[in-house]
């Protein structure tokens, strides 16, 4: 069972208004690359790189919650890190981190990295 994350490992990234409803960003947080999306109701984050060969997926387009890889046009799942097409036996899967915006500035938390079961 995975515990809730604490207070301290919160990090501050951006100001929400600085990435539009339906974009994502690519932020450098240490040694890791994060993929941040602006869903309009809430932000979603996963590791920058596509499972395929290393697409930037924060350059890609969003469509419902999964976005397109811009190299190769794999889909991912924001929600869940799991590609969404092409359906692969063994379906490779991104890291995915949970978000929350507090007085306007998104906040990461990198020690609740996730990968789908
Ligand atoms: S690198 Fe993303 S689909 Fe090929």
């Amino acid at each position: 069972m995975q515990r809730p994350p604490t207070q301290a490992e919160w990090i501050q990234i951006s100001e929400a208004e600085t990435i539009p409803p339906r974009e994502g960003r690519a932020v450098q947080v240490g040694a890791l690359n994060v993929a941040l999306f602006n869903m309009g109701d809430r932000f979603l984050a996963l590791e920058n790189r596509c499972p395929h060969q290393g697409g930037p997926l924060a350059e890609g387009m969003v469509g419902g919650t999964t976005v397109t890889c811009p190299v190769h046009g794999w889909r991912v799942c924001l929600e869940t890190g799991l590609v969404t097409k092409p359906c692969v036996e063994g379906t490779p899967q991104v890291r995915t981190f949970s978000v929350q915006v507090r007085d306007g500035l998104v906040m990461l938390n990198l020690a609740s990295s996730k990968v789908a079961a």
